[in-house]
């Protein structure tokens, strides 16, 4: 079943009722402003960091579900209604949500009546604009009044959480009227140490405004039927304390025909330390007043809407297909390159699934994200890699998370996941591949933040590879610290106390529990660094360093292998994990996938093929392909927090999409077409969406988990959006699957589809050349350049566009 639908010429997931599974969410905002909006109109607005800097409030797990975000009433007729349905509820005679690239449109109707309310956030303007277009189709005059509502955060998203001892007495706020409109602004905590503050405005006059959530919405309402919406009277008073808010009310008279306009503006303001205040107690508002000046009225709106959507084309026009398949080309043209972009903006942080309050931007997870990424706006991705460097300490070791706004790592978490350096050379070989720019290696970064211990890029990444190298277990194999990729297996951990973090406890550091997954990095990554060496820098170290790889690929075979798959890890006992000798968890993903990927076994006949096929067996649902098998059906505490779950769910057994495309790569790797496009297509939201019931999450994007094979609720979706599939996908859709791949070299083009693939066109911007190239199924591959025959499948580095063809 679906409730909704693709509009590829918009770029757009159209959603054709409220009623949907759960709310299906899209995100605003392109660099430093933030917000979540949901198919009702919920969610939140931030700046830059969803925990310290939260601009309006958001209860999450609250009840009813989804209440609160960008409220607006509009009542006609004795009837009140929301254009985004919540928060009034009332059914509506038409509804449809347009989920597009950076905006959401919600297209409704009542009793006559339509409106149109389009979100978005302009791109380089630090404020949410709520357009709201209303047009009388009836034939009589109508008398509407429209009121608004936003519920500001006092800033820092967990006190405000928690601290209400404080933070009932310290709510400010200032209010002007003017001819033009009206502005209420947030002003907590500026008298002190803030130097920022948020507004709303609307820009025409009002006929009433309210600052106070409690006097606007009575006694024992929610927001679905506040008093002063119900009695039609605001109470026009700045309010102190308690629970600030901003709401106007706007009356209009709407002839037949006739159509008007609002535009609500929800801003974020800094000023420097001196000039913060206009006189004592009055806050400047300069800053605010030259934002509505550059966005607030409706050619403004329209230059600054069209601006976002021609924003999005060039990005997008960096990689285009046409090959045949409409689901594969709407998710590479479209959604898989736009979600990287928002998990590249949060990593982990804000979603309706992470609050925004716990992590911040975690190691693993940047570094990931960044490979989808990079040919977006490498150099943002740069950037990226140098604040990410500079949270390594000098012994190689990485903090696993760091905050945005401080970029200082995170002390809650630590360090310790024994695969975090790894993720480093793997981002930077893949941002060198796309740009060319070996500069960056010789970039001075410091360690742990710390001014004055600048060393460069490339002795970070020296590092990094060397933290494995010197943390070798009795397999000579890598030791994996407090977890590596998989967050939930513990092996060090060993914990009874109900509550306590299994990510940062290790009270049993055994020096001997080891991960394969490692090393099968390792083999991947350390050769990656190995050939930035060889190409920019020292020959020594390369060939230290592939001496290394070549040596951990052995202890992979000798000591990483079960007869039929590759094995997960040894514990702290040096017990087997995920072989055939354990009596639940025999088989992992991870190590099939990265080990694979690393080119382990990949000879025909190798233990590549092998691994594989008993992925295939013992993984592979319907629904996707299962992080392991059989699930742990009891808690055990040498494992850690993988068997905490029950079975089926999370990292115990769940489809954890992301490891699906290195099974995927892996496939293409050993040259089997079919899976591979097969393992791509079972969890890939377009081939999906008829089954929108079952996955209950959005058809558009990718979620984390999927319920797996052993899980009563088998299929069913959770945590959209913020999920490591996003890069890894694009990167398997758009290098191998389609099979445009960077390298240190150039373009490498080497597709593996079905046979069903016959002709295909891509479109690829890369290093400044624009590259047309046509592919044809003929049975044997070749390749030219303008006509000229190429040897091997690299194109080397071209100087001006090219039409490229490539026959498989
Ligand atoms: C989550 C984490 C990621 C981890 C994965 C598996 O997606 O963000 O870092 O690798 O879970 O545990
Ligand atoms: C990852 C895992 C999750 C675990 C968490 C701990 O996100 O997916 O299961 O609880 O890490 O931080």
């Amino acid at each position: 079943m679906k409730y909704g639908h693709f509009d590829d010429t918009a770029r757009e997931y159209v959603i054709n009722t409220p009623y949907t599974p759960l709310p299906w969410i899209n995100y605003l905002g392109s660099e430093d402003f933030f917000s979540i909006i949901s198919n009702t109109g919920g969610g939140y607005s931030f700046y830059r960091d969803a925990k310290l800097r939260r601009i309006t409030r958001y209860r999450y797990n609250g009840v009813p579900n989804d209440a609160g975000g960008r409220c607006f009433y509009i009542t006609d007729g004795g009837v009140t209604w929301s254009p985004a349905f919540l928060p009034s509820k009332t059914e509506l005679d038409s509804y449809k949500c347009r989920h597009g690239l950076g905006y959401t449109v919600f297209e409704s109707s009542k009793n006559g009546l339509s409106s149109e309310l389009c979100a978005f956030i302009p791109v380089g303007e630090n404020c949410e604009i709520n357009r709201l277009v209303l047009t009388n189709n009836s034939g009589e005059t109508k008398k509407i009044s429209v009121v608004s509502a936003v519920e500001f955060c006092l800033w820092n998203a967990v006190d405000d959480a928690s601290n209400f001892q404080r933070n009932f007495n310290t709510g400010e706020l200032e209010a002007i009227d003017c001819e033009k409109g009206c502005i209420i602004f947030h002003k907590t905590e500026y008298r002190e140490r803030r130097n920022h503050y948020a507004y709303f405005s609307v820009n025409r006059p009002i006929t009433g405004y309210d600052t106070s959530r409690e006097v606007f919405l009575g006694k024992f309402n929610g927001w679905d039927t506040p008093d002063a919406v119900k009695y039609g009277k605001s109470a026009n008073k700045v309010s102190h304390g308690w629970a600030p808010i901003a709401s106007h009310r706007v009356e209009i008279i709407l002839k037949p025909g006739e159509k008007t306009s609002l535009v609500y503006v929800l801003g974020y303001c800094e000023l420097p330390k001196e000039e913060k205040w206009e006189k004592p107690g009055i806050i400047n508002k300069k800053p605010a007043f030259e934002q509505l000046n550059r966005v607030e009225s409706d050619t403004l709106v329209d230059k600054a809407l069209n601006n976002l959507k021609e924003y999005w084309s060039s990005l997008l026009s960096k990689f285009t297909t046409q090959s045949g398949d409409d689901k594969l080309d709407r998710m590479v043209n479209i959604w898989h390159q736009y979600q990287c972009m928002v998990t590249f903006n949060m990593s982990r942080s804000a979603s309706y699934y992470e609050s925004g309050m716990g992590r911040g931007m975690g190691f693993r997870d940047s570094c990931q994200d960044l490979l989808g990424f990079v040919h977006l706006v490498p150099g943002r991705a740069r950037e990226r890699i140098l604040d990410i460097t500079a949270t390594q300490k000098d012994d190689g070791s990485c903090w696993h998370q760091y905050q945005p706004l401080t970029k200082q790592g995170n002390a809650d978490v630590g360090i310790g996941f024994n695969d975090d350096p790894l993720w480093l050379p793997a981002a930077v070989h893949a941002y060198i591949s796309e740009t060319g720019d070996a500069g960056i290696l010789h970039e001075p970064v410091p360690f742990d933040c710390k001014e004055g211990t600048e060393v460069s890029l490339f002795e970070h990444l020296r590092l990094c590879v060397d933290y494995t190298l010197k943390r070798l277990g009795p397999h000579g194999l890598p030791l994996i610290g407090r977890a590596d990729w998989n967050d939930c297996l513990n092996l060090n951990c060993f914990s009874e106390e109900p509550g306590e973090s299994f990510q940062t406890t290790a009270n049993f550091e055994s020096g001997v529990a080891e991960s394969v997954f490692i090393a099968g990095m390792f083999v991947l990554y350390g050769r990656q660094y190995a050939e930035i060496c060889e190409k920019y820098g020292c020959k020594d170290e390369a060939a230290r360093i592939y001496a290394a790889a070549d040596k951990m690929a052995e202890a992979v075979r000798t000591h990483g292998w079960d007869g039929e798959w590759f094995i997960r890890a040894y514990d702290a006992y040096g017990k087997k994990i995920g072989s055939k000798e354990c009596k639940e968890g025999q088989i992992f993903i991870e190590p099939q996938g990265m080990c694979v990927m690393a080119g382990i076994g990949v000879e025909p006949g190798g233990l590549a093929r092998k691994a594989l096929d008993s992925v295939k067996e013992r993984l592979t649902t319907e629904y996707g392909t299962c992080l392991l098998s059989p699930c742990y059906s009891e808690y055990h505490l040498e494992l850690g927090e993988v068997s905490s779950y029950p079975p089926g769910y999370k990292e115990n057994g769940g489809i954890f999409c992301h490891n699906n495309p290195w099974v995927s790569i892996a496939e293409v790797m050993t040259g089997n077409a079919d899976e591979a496009f097969a393992v791509y297509t079972r969890i890939c939201p377009a081939y999906r969406e008829e089954r929108s019931e079952i996955h209950r999450v959005e058809p558009y994007v990718y979620n984390q988990m999927i319920a797996g094979q052993e899980a009563p609720t088998f299929g069913e979706g959770k945590n959209s959006w913020l999920t490591g599939t996003a890069a890894w996908t694009f990167v398997n859709a758009s290098q191998y699957l389609l099979g445009v791949q960077p390298t240190l070299e150039g373009l490498r083009i080497a597709p593996c589809l079905p046979n069903n693939f016959n002709e295909i066109k891509i479109n690829r911007q890369y290093r400044d050349v624009n590259y047309d190239i046509l592919i044809k199924r003929t049975g044997k591959y070749s390749l030219t350049v303008n006509g000229q025959k190429i040897d091997g499948d690299v194109i080397p580095i071209q100087t001006a566009d090219c039409r490229v063809e490539v026959t498989i």
